[in-house]
């Protein structure tokens, strides 16, 4: 599918909270994503369709996500100001994909990273990943670094992928279930070698899913 990446606007939030709630639902409370867009050393992305103009209508909230909207609705007028674009009723491209990072010094850390359930293995994941290790590298970060759950076979797999390597543990890091968080970084960004596999990594990529309109790295 023709995918797009841009970094994330207000008014993808509600959108990103049903793609958060969904992939994170034990996770509690969400991510303040409205405070999160005014962090200056937070970088959130979206991925969306470009071709296929799946246009979303403002739908009414179903029973199951009233209080998510509300929650995101009550966020947006005590954390911030509206502004007219967040209020108007604009039809807007459904986000399939999200992810964020924090580039503090030198170092990224990838916050999280999800793509809509029936939208999973379709490439996605892999697309936000590249843009993430993207802006990092044109941050001068040295290295991507990120916590795992021990049991998350799927996201760990995304990772190697992009040569990560396992780092270490942090013991009964998630409160839910007190499982271990598998720490997983890169090697140096800069270097030659990691350069050479990630520019292999993403023309493997281009040649199976096509390219990605990268509106954050060009
Ligand atoms: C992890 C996640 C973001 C991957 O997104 P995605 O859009 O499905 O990813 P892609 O289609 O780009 O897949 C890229 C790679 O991920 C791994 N992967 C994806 N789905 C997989 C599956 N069902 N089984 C095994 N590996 C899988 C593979 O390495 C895959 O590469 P491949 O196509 O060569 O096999 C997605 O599964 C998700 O949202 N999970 C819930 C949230 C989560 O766990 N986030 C990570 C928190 S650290």
């Amino acid at each position: 599918m023709p995918l797009a990446i841009r970094l994330m606007r207000r008014q993808d939030i509600s959108q990103v909270i049903e793609i958060d709630h969904e992939a994170f639902p034990i996770e509690w409370p969400p991510t303040n994503f409205v405070r999160e867009l005014g962090n200056k050393l937070a970088y959130y992305i979206v991925a969306y369709e470009t071709q296929k103009v799946n246009l979303r209508p403002n739908p009414k909230p179903t029973e199951k996500e009233r209080p998510v909207r509300l929650f995101d609705r009550l966020q947006s007028l005590f954390s911030r100001r509206q502004t007219p674009q967040d209020m108007s009723s604009k039809e807007e491209p459904q986000i399939l994909g999200y992810a964020g990072m924090w580039i503090m010094v030198d170092e990224a850390h990838i916050t999280s990273i999800a793509s809509r359930k029936e939208q999973r293995h379709q490439g996605i994941g892999e697309a936000m990943l590249i843009c993430l290790i993207e802006m990092a590298m044109k941050h001068q970060a040295r290295i991507v670094t990120l916590e795992v759950r021990a049991s998350n076979q799927i996201a760990q797999n995304l990772y190697y992928k992009f040569n990560f390597d396992q780092l270490g543990t942090r013991k009964s890091y998630y409160l839910d279930n007190k499982e271990d968080a598998v720490i997983m970084s890169t090697e140096y960004i800069g270097s030659p070698s990691f350069k050479e596999k990630f520019r292999q990594t993403k023309k493997d990529y281009y040649q199976k899913w096509g390219a990605i309109t990268n509106k954050v790295t060009g």
